[in-house]
């Protein structure tokens, strides 16, 4: 038997984790127990002020206020290039990852030759409904089958491309049921057959280190969401240095030319730089709002956060194991995302009742709860956690 968990007023001493210097950061957290960073990060107090920054520009600044908006794209990006190893003047900021693969999926031409699209049938729904929509204009899909509703096959990963492939747009970390894929093994591949990999790093950036220079990939991209905290609107694209000049997006806009208030007409010129992958208007205040987030897990470095990670997701396996539900993500560490995914009878109703109380988490249809532990947990919130689920499944009322 696990032991039996403590009471809530003596949580706050019971813990020497190194990373809980940050939570002060994070006072919503105090009201409740927060295991729903994969979905959404916990709100940093900065935040607030940061928010006022943006407001108080406008306020005072009026239309000069862009100069000191407009650079906040590329701070932002410069933030997002710190978290996943880019280089500079690599990444640039959207509004979210179904418009990132729109406007990358308006990059490619397809022949009867090349109009392969590979990716995994375990993808966010977002991504698939963007690339199936692409075979109105010649392309191809390619959905890799789970075995077990869990994994992807790296093999098939690989099998399924070849020569004909143009794209590869796949997650780096299944939202369902937290399964890494081996994205560097599956690169190789893609690179052998000149195929470009475009990986969806929702699930992973901010919770496991990624290295897109060393992936190898040509495009990542994902949003700031989840477990930067970021809150939603500050999307942002990686495109490899050298496919960066390769492509002239279709879906573009005004902030995509080399010289936006020139306003010249009547054909876009396309920027020399990754602003070329811009479109319209950039969405300020989510840059604003997203900025403390994203600072807090650069200067945390994500490495460490994925040690505390996989600590405390060890031990909600282990509670899952003791209460005998199914688990639904993989056991092993190296394939282990940042999300522990379980399953029972009545989960939904369970988790609806969780949230109620303030016990943040979600449920995914076929999967189960979700939840994930991030640097600001406290280990003794996991046993808590467990503890209202038990309660609530056994009829005891708040
Ligand atoms: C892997 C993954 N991709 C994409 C998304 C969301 O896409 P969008 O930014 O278009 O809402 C999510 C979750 O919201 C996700 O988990």
């Amino acid at each position: 038997m696990l032991p039996a968990p403590p009471p809530r007023a003596i949580v706050a001493v019971m813990s020497d984790d190194a990373l809980l210097v940050w939570r002060d950061k994070f006072p919503a957290l105090n009201d409740c127990v927060h295991l729903i960073s994969h979905s959404l990060g916990c709100v940093p107090a900065q935040a607030f002020d940061d928010m006022q920054e943006f407001l108080d520009l406008w306020r005072t600044k009026s239309i000069t206020a862009w100069s000191d908006w407009l650079p906040e794209v590329d701070r932002a990006a410069a933030r997002i290039a710190k978290i996943i190893s880019a280089p500079a003047g690599s990444v640039i900021m959207h509004q979210n990852v179904s418009t990132i693969m729109a406007v990358l999926a308006s990059c490619f031409e397809y022949t009867p030759e090349r109009n392969k699209i590979v990716y995994e049938s375990l993808m966010f729904p977002t991504v698939s409904y963007v690339w199936q929509a692409e075979q109105r204009r010649g392309a191809q899909c390619v959905v890799v089958p789970s075995a077990d509703g869990t994994t992807i096959d790296t093999q098939a990963m690989i099998d399924a491309i070849d020569e004909h492939t143009v794209a590869v747009p796949m997650s780096h970390v299944i939202f369902s049921s937290a399964y890494i894929q081996d994205a560097k093994k599956i690169c190789a591949k893609a690179k052998s057959v000149g195929a470009h990999i475009i990986l969806d790093c929702y699930q992973s950036v901010g919770i496991i280190p990624l290295d897109v220079v060393d992936l190898g990939v040509s495009f990542a991209c994902g949003g700031s969401v989840k477990y930067l905290c970021g809150g939603p609107g500050a999307g942002w694209l990686y495109v490899r240095p050298d496919v960066i000049p390769q492509y002239a997006p279709r879906v573009t806009g005004w902030f995509g030319n080399t010289a936006p208030f020139a306003f010249t007409m009547p054909e876009q010129t396309y920027a020399d730089n990754i602003w070329r992958y811009m479109g319209g208007t950039p969405a300020i205040a989510a840059l604003y709002q997203s900025r403390a987030g994203q600072s807090i897990i650069g200067e945390i470095g994500v490495r460490a956060i994925r040690e505390k990670s996989l600590t405390l997701t060890s031990k909600a396996i282990a509670w899952v194991d003791e209460l005998g539900f199914t688990l639904n993500s993989p056991r092993s560490e190296a394939q282990r995302g940042g999300s522990v995914v379980f399953d029972f009878t009545g989960a939904a109703d369970v988790c609806r009742e969780l949230n109620r109380r303030k016990f943040f988490c979600d449920h995914r249809p076929g999967v189960g709860i979700r939840i994930a532990p991030h640097f600001y947990t406290k280990a003794e919130e996991v046993e808590l956690f467990f503890a209202e689920l038990k309660k609530i499944r056994s009829g005891s009322g708040r």
